[in-house]
This record gives C-alpha cells, structure tokens and sequence, in this order.
C-alpha cells in the first residue's frame, strides 16, 4: 500500500482509506472479513460519521472489529460532525456532544481526524476555534479537517483555528471532477470553464492540505456507479477494461489510480462493503498511468479539452 502524509500533521496514512458509510446492515461475519481484509491490505484507514446509519455504522463498526485497546492503535480513525435534520451545526454545543456519541459508539478514547461534514452558513469560527481547542487538549481528538469547503471557508476557520484544517474530504471521481475541468478550462466561455470550488484543488496544494476523494467509483450526487454502467458511460468502461487488462488489475482499481496519478497526492475513500472487490483496489498501487492514459479516461468520460 503506498502511504501518503497527511497534511502538514506528519501523519503516513496509507493512500487508500476505507469509507464506512454503507456497512450498517452487513452481516457481522462479512463485516468482520471486510475490515481484517482492509487492515491485512495496509488499509489502516478508516472513515466514519456521525451521522452514517444514524450512528450505526461507527457501532458496527467497534463490533465488528472487536475494536480494542491494540487493535485501536493500529488503525487511523477519522469522523465527522455538524449534519443534523434539516440544518448543519457548527456550534461548540453540538462539536462536543458530537464527538462524545462517536467515541462512545467506536468503542475509543479518541479519533486521529474531526471533519467538518458540510458548511454551516452560521459558522462563528471563534466559536469552532473553542470546540476544537477543548477537542485537542481533552485528548480526544488529535487533528481537525473539514469536508466540502472551498478556499475561503477554510481560510476563515484557518485563521481562528490556529492552522488546524489538515484535510479536505470532497467528492471526486473520473465520472465527478468539476475541479480538474475548471483549471484545464481557465477563462473560457464554456461550462467547463465554471468555477464551482472557488480553485479548492490548487489552494489545498498551496497549503498542504490532503485532499480526500469521497464516491470515487459514483457519478452525480449517488446517482450510480460509473463502472459497468455502459449505457452511460460506454466509452470509459472501454477505456478502463482495456487498461485494467493491460496492468492486470481491477476496473475499481483503475479508478482509483487515475485518482492517485494527480500529483496532489489525494487519499482516496472508497465506500465498498465486498472484501474481494477492496482487495483488488489495492492493486491500484501498482499502476501508474501514463500521462496519455491519464488524459484519455478523462475525455472518455464526456470531458472536453479547450
Ligand atoms: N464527506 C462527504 O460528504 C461524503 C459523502 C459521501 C461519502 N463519503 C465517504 O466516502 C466513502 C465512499 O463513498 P461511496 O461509498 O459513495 O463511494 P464509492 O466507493 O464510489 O461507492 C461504493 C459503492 O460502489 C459499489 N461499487 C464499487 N465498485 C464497483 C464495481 N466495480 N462495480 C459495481 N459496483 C461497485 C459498491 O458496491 P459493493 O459494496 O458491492 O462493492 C458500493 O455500493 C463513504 O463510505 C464515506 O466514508 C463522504
């Protein structure tokens, strides 16, 4: 497993993270397999919420693993807060009793990562600056990002937070790359030349702060998988099988290396519940796209060079 470093926390991680997202519901057995299987991959990352099953997927989770005191120390363990029913809540009140209910739900003292799951346009980042301080000096969270975020919000909570947003999750797949579009498409009058992101990908960049790709196998907001989908996406499923055989690997495992062939160095999180199918993502690592097939999935996918 290739590792990354994430942030400027000098934290390794590996390059691939587990998303948890969907395993409410598995059978404990399958549940089991598929985090032994992550861990024996080098997949010692893991991706929750709190709001993920409504809470059961961090339980499930702490079950399935028989989630102890050794085992906790193996694993990377990242969270998110602030999505409630009908609004986001970046309140002290709410950070704080947040953060309780996933320590207690994962079974830990503490997680390696808090996330910011989506803006809150009530944000009062003196007020996040408390919630995260009190976090960090309690122990029971070692580093804060945020998910969803352009430049500026993350500059505004940069400046109270003492510099603390390590990480970005946002969503990014072949199929969903409206930051790439919009830098090959600069100053153009086309709708690939639209900036959604306000330049979220070269800020992080400039700033060190590690990208995560969230669905990297989904199009649209879940509409579906790209992958095997040749009714919508004919052109890249051809691409991708004829690379997938060429490097002998798995079409999941060459949407994950043209994720990882972006010099910015992005941790993909992939939400499969199929060990099988997580174990033949990490044979990504042993692809590296050329610069050619790199560009040619991106334009199979429906995208335009200016
Ligand atoms: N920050 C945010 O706002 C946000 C939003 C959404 C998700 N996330 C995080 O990102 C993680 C990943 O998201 P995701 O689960 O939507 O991503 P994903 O990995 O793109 O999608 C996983 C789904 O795709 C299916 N799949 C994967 N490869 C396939 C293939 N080759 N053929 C057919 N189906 C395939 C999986 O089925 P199988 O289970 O059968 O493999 C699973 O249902 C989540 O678990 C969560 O941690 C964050």
């Amino acid at each position: 497993m290739n590792e990354i470093t994430l942030g400027r926390t000098g934290l390794k991680a590996p390059q691939i993270g587990l998303g948890c997202m969907r395993i409410a519901g598995m059978e404990l057995s399958q549940g089991e397999k598929l985090i032994r299987t992550a861990m024996e991959n080098g997949i010692h990352f893991f991706d929750h919420a709190d709001i993920y099953g409504g809470g059961e997927c961090e339980s499930f989770f702490a079950k399935a693993c028989g989630m102890n005191s050794s085992l906790r120390e193996k694993m990377i363990l990242q969270t998110k807060c602030s999505i409630r029913p009908g609004c986001f809540d970046f309140s002290k009140e709410h950070i704080l009793k947040s953060v309780d209910g996933s320590l207690s739900r994962l079974h830990t003292d503490y997680v390696d990562f808090l996330l910011l799951h989506r803006p809150d346009a009530l944000m009062e980042p003196e007020e996040v600056a408390e919630a995260f301080r009190v976090l960090k000096e309690s122990g029971k969270v070692r580093y804060f990002g945020v998910s969803n975020q352009n430049p500026g919000q993350m500059a505004l909570l940069n400046k109270y937070c003492d510099n603390a947003i390590q990480v970005n999750q946002l969503q990014f797949s072949i199929a969903h790359c409206g930051m790439i579009d919009a830098g090959l498409n600069v100053n153009m009058d086309n709708h690939e030349g639209v900036v959604r992101d306000s330049g979220v990908l070269e800020y992080c960049r400039l700033h060190d702060i590690t990208i995560q790709a969230w669905s990297p196998f989904q199009y649209g907001m879940f509409e579906g998988v790209f992958l095997g989908n040749t009714e919508k996406y004919a052109k890249l499923n051809e691409i991708i099988d004829r690379l997938a055989a060429k490097y002998g690997v798995s079409n999941s495992a060459i949407a994950v290396a043209w994720i990882s062939r972006h010099p910015a160095k992005i941790q993909t999180i992939v939400g499969t519940t199929n060990p099988e199918r997580l174990a033949g993502i990490c044979a990504s690592c042993s692809v590296t796209l050329t610069r050619e097939e790199w560009y040619e999935l991106y334009l199979a996918a429906g995208k335009k060079l200016p």
